[in-house]
C-alpha cells in the first residue's frame, strides 16, 4: 500500500485525515509542520504528501518546493480554506498534483488519493525502467576489448557528458545505434528523452512534420496540433540515423535549426527554443557525397564535431568469443535454454567468417543456434547450419556509381579474376564464384575466355 504523509499544524484535522486514510489501508504518517514533514519524508519516502497550505513557518508551497525529488517525486496534494483557491491554483502550477478545499469531503479525498497513488506507481515504474536503461547502456556493458574498439570507447567516455554533436560511422550492424544510446545514457541528459529517426526511410514532407511538428490546418489531414521530435526531445538527444540519405532541402532545414536552436511548427508562426543534442550515423562515405554535392559541407562540419568510427566485426575478431557468450546468455534467458559452452571449432568458424552484417548478423546466428540446440553446447555443425551457404556475399568493396555499371563487363572481370586466382583450374574458379562447373564453363565460353590463357595470368 502507498505511503502517505499528512502535514497539518492543527492536531484535530491531522487526526481525522489519518483515521480516514488508515481505515482505507494506507500507511499514514503525520507531521505538525513543514520542517518536520521534510525530516520525516527523508526517512519514509512517501508516495503522497497531503499538506495544509497555510501553516506557521514553512507553508504548503514552500514545502512543495523543498521536498526532495529523489529517489522519486512524491505527489503533493494541497489543502486550502475556501477563500484561498488562487494560491491552490498557484501550487498546482508549481507542480502540486491537485488540491482539496476545506471542509474536506471524504469521497473527494479518497478519489484524489487513488489518482495520486496511480500516478505514483507509474512514476516508480518509469524510474525502474530508466534504471534498467542506464544499466543496459553502461559503457562498461559495451563489448569491445579489442584494440580496434578501445579508441571509440575512449572517445565515448570523454565526450558523452558534453553536448558535442557526434557523427558515428560504421558498416551496417556495427553498433551505431547502441553507441548513440550509450552516449545519451552516460550524459546529464539521461533523464530526458532519447529519440531516433531514420532519414532514409521517410519521405521529405513526413520527415519535416516528424521533426518540427505542425499546427492544425498546416496541410490536408493536419487536424490537430502535433509536436515534432525536436520539441519532444527538448533537453535530450535526437539520433538521426542514415544521415547520408537526407535530401538537400531537408539538410538546409536541419542546418538552420542547429544554428538557431529554435524551430517552428509547419503552419505555425511562433518560434520555439529547443535544446537538443544531435547524434548522427551513416554507413555512407559522406566525404564522397560532399564531393558529389549530395551533402552540404556546412552541415557536414557541424555534425562531425566528434566522429566515432566503428570497426567492422571482421577486424575485431578477438571480441567474438565474448560477444558469443553475451548473446548465448541473452537467448538462454529468452528461450529458457541452458547452453553453457561453445565448441572451439565453432568459435574458429565464427572467427574466420567475414560478417557482412557485423554484430547484428552474429546475434542472429547465435539466436538461431541457441533456439535449435538441445545439447548444452554449440557445435561447429550448429554454426555451419546457420551461416549463409555458398560464397560469402557483399564482400566486394564497391558501390554502384550514379552513371550505372556495365554488368557484362563486371561479370567478365570477375570470371577472369577467379580464373587467375584459381591458377586456371576451372573447377576451382567455379567454386570461388559459388557457381556450378557447368554454369561457369558456359560463362567462360560466352566471354570467349579459355582456361589455358588464365594460367599465365594474361587473359585477353
Ligand atoms: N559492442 C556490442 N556489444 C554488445 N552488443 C552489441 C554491440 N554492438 C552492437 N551490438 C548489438 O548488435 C545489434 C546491432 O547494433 P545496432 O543496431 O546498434 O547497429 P547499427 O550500426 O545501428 O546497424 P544498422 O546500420 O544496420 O542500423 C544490436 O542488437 C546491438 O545491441
Ligand atoms: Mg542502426
Amino acid at each position: 500500500m502507498a505511503v502517505i504523509l499528512v502535514v497539518d499544524d492543527e492536531p484535530l484535522q491531522r487526526g481525522i485525515l489519518k483515521t480516514i486514510l488508515d481505515s482505507e489501508g494506507y500507511e499514514t504518517y503525520t507531521a505538525a509542520s513543514g520542517k518536520e514533514a521534510l525530516a520525516i519524508a527523508k526517512k519514509i519516502h512517501p508516495e503522497i504528501i497531503l499538506t495544509d497550505l497555510k501553516m506557521e513557518g514553512m507553508d504548503g508551497i514552500e514545502l512543495l518546493e523543498a521536498i526532495p525529488k529523489e529517489p522519486f517525486e512524491p505527489s503533493i496534494i494541497i489543502i486550502t480554506a475556501h477563500g484561498t483557491i488562487s494560491s491552490a491554483v498557484e501550487a498546482v502550477k508549481k507542480g502540486a498534483f491537485d488540491y482539496l478545499t476545506k471542509p474536506i469531503d471524504k469521497d473527494t479525498l479518497l478519489l484524489i488519493i487513488r489518482r495520486a497513488v496511480e500516478r505514483a506507481s507509474l512514476l516508480k515504474e518509469n524510474i525502474h525502467l530508466q534504471r534498467e536503461l542506464f544499466d543496459k547502456f553502461k559503457i562498461e556493458g559495451i563489448i569491445g576489448k579489442s584494440a580496434k574498439m578501445q579508441k571509440p570507447i575512449e572517445v565515448i567516455k570523454r565526450i558523452a557528458p558534453s553536448t558535442a554533436t557526434v557523427l558515428i560511422r560504421g558498416e551496417s550492424g556495427t553498433g551505431k545505434e547502441l553507441i548513440a544510446k550509450a552516449i545519451h545514457y552516460n550524459s546529464p541528459r539521461r533523464i530526458k528523452p532519447f529519440t531516433a529517426i531514420n532519414c532514409a526511410a521517410i519521405p521529405d514532407n513526413l520527415f519535416e512534420s516528424e521533426l518540427f511538428g505542425y499546427e492544425p490546418g498546416a496541410f490536408t489531414g493536419a487536424v490537430s496540433r502535433k509536436e515534432g521530435l525536436f520539441q519532444i526531445t527538448n533537453g535530450g538527444t535526437l539520433f538521426l540515423d542514415e544521415i547520408g540519405d537526407l535530401s538537400l532541402p531537408m539538410q538546409s532545414k536541419l542546418l538552420r535549426t542547429l544554428q538557431d536552436k529554435e524551430i517552428r511548427r509547419l503552419g505555425g508562426k511562433e518560434t520555439i527554443k529547443v535544446d537538443v543534442r544531435i547524434i548522427t550515423a551513416t554507413n555512407k562515405d559522406l566525404e564522397k557525397e560532399l564531393a558529389m554535392k549530395n551533402f552540404r559541407d556546412d552541415l557536414y562540419y557541424r555534425l562531425k564535431v566528434v566522429t566515432i568510427d566503428l570497426p567492422p566485426l571482421r577486424e575485431r575478431t578477438e571480441d567474438i568469443p565474448e560477444l558469443v557468450n553475451f548473446f548465448i546468455n541473452k537467448y538462454n534467458r529468452e528461450f529458457g535454454k541452458r547452453i553453457k559452452s561453445t565448441e572451439p571449432a565453432a568459435l574458429k568458424i565464427l572467427s574466420e567468417y567475414h560478417w557482412p552484417g557485423n554484430i547484428r548478423q552474429l546475434e542472429t546466428v547465435i539466436e538461431r543456434a541457441v533456439l535449435m540446440n538441445d545439447r548444452g553446447t554449440i557445435t561447429a555443425r550448429d554454426i555451419q547450419d546457420e551461416l549463409p551457404s555458398g560464397r560469402p556475399a557483399g564482400q566486394l568493396n564497391y558501390d554502384i556509381p550514379d552513371e550505372g555499371i556495365d554488368f557484362e563487363n563486371l561479370e567478365k572481370e570477375l570470371i577472369q579474376k577467379a580464373m587467375i586466382k584459381a591458377g586456371g583450374v576451372a573447377t576451382k574458379a567455379a567454386r570461388l564464384l559459388g557457381m556450378s562447373y557447368k554454369t561457369f564453363i558456359y560463362r567462360l565460353e560466352k566471354f570467349n575466355l579459355s582456361s589455358s590463357s588464365a594460367k599465365n595470368g594474361k587473359m585477353e
